[in-house]
């Protein structure tokens, strides 16, 4: 990491209650502390354990800036491990997933690692008598990542020993994922296909903040969203004719202002949110009778309405995961720089649910998430506007003063109208927070 001194009184001064400083966006520096601290402090979703199904499978991620692999132990528990060889520092691992057998073994000069990490063998082990070797970090073999909590197959880590545990520091925005996962009859997801990898050029805060912005899908997305809403409304159809599926998922985005404040917006400690407290775009889709039936039958008709009755737009669990759980899709943040995001589009399937409701997920994925969808390219030129737009003289300050109150305290834990800016100013608070508390003076 680079030697960038850290000073919390600098950091504070970038977040007014109603504004940023641009710098959160702009500043390559800033980038190398939060990946020093913010995102060390945090906790970050690294794989879902249905893509380890076997022994020995594994996925390498990449999280700040240090190489991670997880994988299926023999006893069937998730490890999470430094993917750094205990000899001269190798990756051992390079693919981005795979199934290593029965152990790890580094391409450099074969030393081999249990799935737990522990150092295994050794090609000509007689060199290393009598040396420090064997009792020193080289002989400790794979670090594991400290601190790891796999959340009803959700695997998350936590690379500090700073900030909270795992249900302190989610709390309720955890209920976004129980609902998505007890939308599955059989109660389990499964991910299928590959992730819909989007390179986006700029900083990620501007993705995150945007899932929760309501007051632009109406105007952004006009283009996309409101060209297919004309078109269908344009066609000439007979009465009865039943709206496509792309035409039903795309028009909601262009809803008015009215629709999306009543829709509501929950906020809550330590950067996360909701929206769609009270509904949203994905609410009015055409029911899928075999599905519901499905789920009465597993769990009971009044459970199967109470769950089928929560559908949230997007869900923000700070930072790096951001869930739909009512179209059963999930969006992986992976900062690379400060201007450059991965956006990893994932599809999970219900188990025990009909295709048809599996194809509609994949379908609003192709079309709304994946770097070859329509509406994900609207967000993206804003976002890039905005990287751009930001080196601009006369103005450091980014507004987020969208019905601020001053009775704002931190944390946070109320549901607002929908159009707030509240969910923003809630993401920067924490990022202070996150930041500075494993800083000399920062954060208690
Ligand atoms: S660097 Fe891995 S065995 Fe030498
Ligand atoms: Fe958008």
């Amino acid at each position: 990491m680079p030697p960038t001194p850290a000073a919390p009184a600098a950091l504070a001064a970038l977040i007014r209650p109603d504004a940023v400083h641009r710098d959160l966006y702009t500043s390559p520096d800033l980038f190398a502390l939060e990946r020093r601290h913010f995102f060390a402090n945090t906790w970050q979703y690294v794989v879902h354990a249905s893509q380890l199904p076997a022994v020995g499978d594994y996925v390498t991620v990449d999280i700040a800036g240090r190489p991670l692999v997880a994988v299926r132990d023999a006893d069937g528990a998730v490890r999470v491990l430094m993917n750094r060889c205990a000899h001269k520092g190798a990756r051992v691992v390079s693919a981005p997933s795979g199934n290593t057998g029965a152990f790890f073994r580094c391409p450099y000069h074969a030393w081999a690692y249990d799935l737990d990490g522990a150092l295994r063998a050794v090609p000509r082990r007689d060199g290393y008598a009598g040396t420090r070797m064997p009792t020193c970090e080289a002989g400790r073999g794979l670090v594991p990542v400290p601190h790891v909590r796999v959340y009803r197959e959700f695997v998350f880590v936590k690379l500090s020993d700073h900030g909270p545990d795992f249900e302190a520091y989610f709390g309720e925005a955890l209920t976004s994922i129980d609902n998505l996962v007890d939308r599955a009859p059989a109660g389990r997801l499964e991910i299928t296909g590959g992730a819909l990898r989007f390179m986006h050029d700029c900083n990620w805060k501007l993705f995150v903040e945007n899932l929760n912005d309501t007051i632009h899908p109406m105007v952004v997305h006009e283009s996309s969203a409101g060209t297919a809403k004309r078109l269908w409304s344009e066609r000439p159809a007979a009465p009865g004719t039943p709206v496509p599926m792309a035409v039903e998922q795309f028009v909601p985005f262009v809803s008015g202002y009215e629709f999306f404040e009543a829709t509501g917006l929950r906020v809550l400690p330590n950067g996360h949110s909701w929206s769609g407290a009270k509904g949203s775009i994905h609410s009015a889709y055409t029911a899928i009778p075999e599905y519901e039936a499905a789920l009465v039958a597993a769990v009971g008709a009044e459970r199967a309405h109470a769950i089928l009755g929560t559908v949230r737009h997007n869900t923000v669990c700070y930072p790096s995961l951001t869930l739909k759980g009512a179209i059963q899709t999930i969006r992986v943040v992976r900062p690379i720089a400060v201007d450059r995001t991965l956006i990893e589009s994932w599809t999970l399937r219900l188990v025990g649910a009909p295709d048809a409701l599996l194809e509609r997920s994949v379908t609003y994925n192709r079309l709304i998430n994946a770097p070859f969808s329509v509406v994900g390219h609207d967000d993206l030129h804003v976002y890039r506007a905005i990287q751009q737009g930001l080196h601009a003289d006369g103005n450091d300050w980014v507004s987020l003063h969208r019905d601020w109150t001053a009775d704002e305290t931190d944390p946070v834990d109320r549901t607002v109208g929908g159009l707030s800016e509240l969910s923003m100013r809630n993401q920067y608070r924490a990022w202070l927070h996150f930041m500075t508390l494993s800083m000399a003076g920062g954060a208690p």
